[in-house]
């Protein structure tokens, strides 16, 4: 692999690195002005499926080949949704682009939309951001100003309108198709799949989702080449033929009990030990880890035996995550009682769950239930199976919901629980002495009261 040099937060630490006078000082919008000037559609989806390129936003689904899952020579608009909704707990790679490198990030998204022959773009961004929010629209003025955007752009006879539209402060928001529902004013619930976006999606019309990351990635590619952007990462399993590789640079968010908390970018394939020792600084105050969240909390978890896990799409899964998501890791130091963390984490999901699926609303307020009463001493043995029964029948993979939301809540509790298990016994052991092997049925109002 060639030396990393970081690209994607390469000019941040620039003055005024949010204005379009910075970006351009350092040669941004010479990809675009290089793709309307002389490439076909085709040709910049081809560039991005030689890439490799993996969208950034949890998934990982191949990005060029989303792009081609679009109808061909469809007469009516296509619509682009950029996904800054970035609700996944621990995760800021979104904001720190929005805030600081706007212009990268519009780029890639300008020309995203050209590739897919896109009209008009949504710039979808969580509610809670107002300096992403103030930087992103005075970038998109400034873009109009300059003819970066608007009718005929450049010359090229390419037109593309981007609106701004704020987040409705869920978590939910950020699934596509509830980012989709709420752009359109509505309640975020997920749609039922098929149809995908890409047939019927905003306005039911064909629609595109990235995430932000991702834009930039193809901002990146543009001006570097395919190759580049393979030359880094992590080639394909010749074991798995159905592992396209992680190709390309990541942004890592690195917090909780960590020395140097922040985001940092390195290649796909770096490993926990790496990002902690190398980037963070270390766990904070001398201290040992306990744990990790690979990829957002609803990855699941690592021990810290585990840290050799390499981030890369393949990685988590193969330590028992559910997956990279968005790559924001949370170290959980020694000191951190594994029942907090679980009764935390089934507080958000249960919070979070948008209802409509009954295995995922009553899967989690159920769970955070039983959280509550073993966090208050009244736990008993046999609800560590509960629990985990219940999160191995909830969400996409056992097929009962709609969307990943369930996946999401049920992978922490399964890592939690199956990864921590005498921890969790000897904490009901210890503050339920006498009813920890209780096994009759808890009383309605005993549930309830505990809630
Ligand atoms: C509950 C839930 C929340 C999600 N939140 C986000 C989010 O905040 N940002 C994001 O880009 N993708 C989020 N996703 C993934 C999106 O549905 C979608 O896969 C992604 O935006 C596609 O972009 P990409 O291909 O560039 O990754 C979420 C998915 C689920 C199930
Ligand atoms: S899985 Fe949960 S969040 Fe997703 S649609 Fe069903 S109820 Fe809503």
């Amino acid at each position: 692999m060639a030396e990393f040099e970081p690209v994607l937060l390469a000019n941040i630490h620039q003055e005024d690195s949010h204005t379009l006078r910075a970006y351009e000082s350092t040669g941004g919008y010479a990809g675009l002005k290089k793709v309307l000037g002389g490439m076909s559609a085709d040709g910049v989806k081809e560039l991005v499926k030689a890439s490799g390129l993996r969208g950034r936003g949890g998934a990982g689904f191949p990005t060029g080949l989303k792009w081609t899952f679009l109808p061909k020579d469809h007469p009516g608009p296509i619509y682009f949704c950029l996904n800054a909704d970035e609700s996944e707990p621990g995760t800021f790679n979104n904001r720190i682009l929005m805030e600081e490198d706007p212009h990268q990030v519009i780029e890639g998204l300008i020309i995203s939309c050209f590739a897919t022959a896109a009209s008009t773009a949504y710039f979808y961004m969580r509610y809670e951001y107002p300096l992403a929010w103030k930087r992103v629209q005075a970038a998109v003025d400034e873009c109009y100003a300059a003819g970066y955007l608007g009718k005929d752009i450049l010359g090229s006879g390419y037109s593309l309108d981007i609106f701004l539209h704020r987040g409705a402060a869920a978590y939910i928001c950020g699934e596509e198709t509830g980012l989709i529902e709420s752009l359109e004013g509505r309640r975020a619930w997920p749609r039922i799949k098929p149809p995908f976006p890409a047939v019927e999606g905003a306005f039911r019309k064909p629609t595109v989702v990235n995430n932000v990351e991702t834009a930039a990635c193809v901002k990146q590619i543009v001006d570097r080449g395919a190759g580049w952007f393979r030359s880094i990462g992590v080639p394909p399993d010749p074991n798995n033929p159905r592992d396209p590789g992680s190709f390309g640079p990541k942004l890592y968010c690195l917090s909780g009990h960590i020395e140097k908390p922040g985001c940092y970018e390195a290649p796909l394939g770096i490993t926990v030990n790496e990002l902690i020792d190398n980037y963070g600084g270390g766990v904070w105050r001398g201290r040992k880890a306990k744990a990790a969240i690979p990829g957002g909390i609803s990855m699941g978890l690592l021990t810290a035996d585990e840290f050799d896990c390499p981030l890369d799409f393949a990685g988590p899964g193969k330590y028992g995550c559910l997956g990279l998501g968005t790559a924001a890791v949370v170290v959980i130091d020694e000191t951190v009682p594994m029942v907090d963390f679980l009764h935390n984490s089934c507080q958000f999901f249960s919070h979070e769950s948008c209802g409509q699926c009954t295995p995922c609303r009553e899967g989690t307020s159920w769970a955070l239930k039983m959280m509550n009463r073993i966090k208050a001493g009244k736990g008993r043995l046999k609800d560590l199976d509960l629990l985990l029964e219940i999160a191995d029948n909830i969400g996409i993979i056992p097929g009962t919901t709609i969307c990943g939301l369930a996946d999401g809540a049920a992978w922490p509790m399964k890592n939690a629980i199956r990864k921590f298990r005498g921890e969790f016994e000897e904490y009901i052991k210890r503050t339920n002495p006498d009813g920890y092997m209780e096994t009759n049925p808890v009383p309605v109002l005993e549930i309830i009261g505990a809630h």
